[in-house]
């Protein structure tokens, strides 16, 4: 309710104008967001493979409309791709198939994202192909499973509101690979995705099922701590890896403590221009980013 509520304000073109074109707005991104260049990511990760700590680059981008903009998405990973190799980081990269172009020309994103997993293969890492709203949930399914039977260097990320997901985890998990496991960030309708706590009992769920999995690796993304102590309990019980997930910039105490118990942690961290529809969703996730917003708004 309040996720849809935050959305529907902030989709609002003249939200939109505050936030992204006001200093006020770009502080409140610069706690989420690395920075707008890749060598601010860069730096970012090296701070972070410093403490212990693997990384997720992310260029940010999401529904691309030409074709030529998910070839410089694509483009972009590449250079990514590129400075993972020459500075030896400890990062793999996240990529949203809609920024390569997928409900545009899927044929091209298929290629896109096949270019970059060759790529992600020569520079020794992986992708992970983030989910994003359900009309997409099939689509990013169907061109990761074909992707990654050909590469073997991928991974997905799956939402745990959404109604179908048991069924896509059985799907995927033989494909093996990385699944990383996170709530969902969107807001979707009663008819196709839990809400409220069902959400976290399902989130139980997949976790303790996909944490007995064989042949992949889980990627357990959440900062709430309920679900991080079910999937500690299940985890001694797991003899082959797994990692846990946050955001650059959120509950970076629990990443360092979580780290100092001997546990994987990957964070995930976002860079460019491009942070508004990222920003508003990490807004909808807790209205207290919200209103540091507005403070950060009225002090100016
Ligand atoms: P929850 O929202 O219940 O938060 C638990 C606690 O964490 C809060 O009480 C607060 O302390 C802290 N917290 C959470 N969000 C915060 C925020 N924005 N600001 C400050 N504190 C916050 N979603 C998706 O749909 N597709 C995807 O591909 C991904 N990918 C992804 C990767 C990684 C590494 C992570 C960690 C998350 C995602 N997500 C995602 C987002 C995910 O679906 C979810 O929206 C957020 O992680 C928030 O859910 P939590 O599980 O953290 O719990």
């Amino acid at each position: 309710m309040i996720r849809a509520a935050v959305l529907a304000v902030t989709e609002r073109s003249v939200t939109k104008k505050i936030v992204a074109d006001t200093p006020a707005g770009r502080s409140v991104a610069k706690r989420f967001v690395a920075g707008d260049s890749l060598a601010e990511a860069v730096d970012v990760a090296k701070e972070l493979n410093a403490l212990g700590m693997k990384v997720s680059l992310d260029h940010l981008g999401e529904h691309v409309s030409a074709i030529e903009e998910a070839a410089s998405a694509r483009d972009s990973y590449l250079g990514c791709l590129g400075q993972i190799a020459e500075h030896h980081l400890d990062a793999n990269i996240s990529v949203k198939l809609t920024q390569l172009g997928l409900g545009l020309d899927n044929d091209a994103a298929a290629t896109h994202l096949d270019e970059i997993a060759t790529a992600a293969l020569d520079a020794g890492t992986n992708v992970t192909v983030d989910m994003e709203e359900s009309a997409h949930t099939q689509a990013t399914i169907d061109m990761y499973a074909t992707a990654q039977k050909t590469h073997g260097n991928l991974g997905i990320a799956l939402q745990s509101y959404l109604r179908r997901t048991q069924d896509d985890l059985e799907r995927i998990i033989p494909l093996g690979g990385h699944i990383r496991l996170c709530k969902g960030a969107y807001a979707e309708p009663n008819e196709i995705a839990f809400q409220g706590a069902e959400v976290d009992e399902s989130f139980d769920r997949l976790g303790a099922a996909l944490m007995k999995a064989t042949g992949v690796k889980p990627a357990i993304a959440s900062h709430d701590d309920m679900r991080l102590a079910k999937i500690l309990v299940g985890a001694s019980d797991r003899s082959e890896p797994w990692e846990f997930q946050m955001l650059y910039g959120i509950r970076r105490d629990r990443q360092r403590e979580l780290v100092d118990m001997g546990h994987e942690m990957r964070v995930y961290v976002p860079f460019g221009e491009a942070w508004y529809p990222y920003l508003t969703r990490r807004m909808a996730e807790r209205p207290a980013n919200l209103l540091f917003f507005m403070r950060a708004l009225v002090s100016k």
